[in-house]
């Protein structure tokens, strides 16, 4: 599947309609409570189910097309502070990939994020020349990196997730995990596409398209990304990025 091929074009432009119609259908039907409430509980739960996975469609679409943008070397350029980068990418991915935990800091203070970060077992540090000054890339491309990585650890981990952002001059991101980790053998396919370790293996689902994206990402960046990892001692994901 490449930039080049028209039918790809097609399928992501005649997708988009359909999926916006679905998602503003549904939104009406949850939000215009005179028009249609009381709903049973089951009327309710399906429709947010059907909500939530069209949304997910959607997010996907929007993945896609900002993968396409950067393969055809397209960056945007800004300068912002990674913690504010992090912090986004942080709540959405684990929206998707820890949603209790996603309620908790919905009702909270950001001033109070890391301490519940911390009962879940999510350690967050920023250290080095970015901890203050801002880096410069495209800030959605580094929160797509980011999002991938960290959901991939909560969906994949044990008990713990730690991620670090450290570098002098080029940014440098460690997400570690506690999982089962991912055999040497398939370290290098789990770079591509619709590639699952573990299928065998009650694992959460997902499409297999996340670390594809962000190995795709990297290397345009002209970044490198590298994985630590074996069986059952975790994995550790690094990528480097240098300032565009
Ligand atoms: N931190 C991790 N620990 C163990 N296995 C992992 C980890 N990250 C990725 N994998 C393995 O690599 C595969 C590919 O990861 P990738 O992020 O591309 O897909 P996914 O998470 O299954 O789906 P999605 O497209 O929603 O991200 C996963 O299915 C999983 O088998
Ligand atoms: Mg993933």
């Amino acid at each position: 599947m490449t930039r080049k091929d028209p039918l790809v074009d097609l399928l992501i432009h005649d997708l988009t309609g359909p999926l916006s119609i679905v998602l503003t259908s549904v939104n009406n039907l949850l939000s215009k409570k005179d028009k249609c409430e009381p709903y049973n509980e089951y009327q309710r739960d399906t429709l947010k189910r059907a909500q939530r996975n069209a949304e997910k469609a959607k997010a996907l679409l929007l993945e896609i097309i900002e993968v396409y943008r950067s393969e055809e070397g397209l960056f945007r350029r800004d300068a912002f502070l990674i913690s504010d980068i992090l912090r986004e990418a942080l709540v959405d991915a684990i929206e998707v990939a820890a949603p209790s935990i996603g309620e908790e800091l919905a009702h909270a203070e950001v001033s109070n994020y890391a301490e519940i970060l911390e009962q879940n077992g999510i350690t967050i540090e920023v250290a080095g020349r970015y901890e203050k000054t801002p880096f410069t890339h495209d800030p959605k491309k580094i929160r797509q990196i980011l999002r991938n990585l960290i959901s991939n650890a909560l969906k994949y981990r044990k008990n713990t997730m730690r991620l670090t952002i450290t570098g002098d001059l080029d940014l440098v991101i460690a997400v570690t995990d506690d999982g089962e980790g991912i055999p040497p053998e398939k370290q290098d396919y789990i770079f591509k596409r619709f590639f699952h370790a573990n299928r065998e293996k009650d694992e959460p689902e997902g499409l297999g398209f996340g670390l594809s994206c962000v190995k795709n990402l990297v290397e345009k960046m002209r970044g490198e990304i590298s994985l630590k990892s074996g069986e059952g001692t975790g994995s550790c994901f690094t990528v480097r990025i240098p300032p565009l």
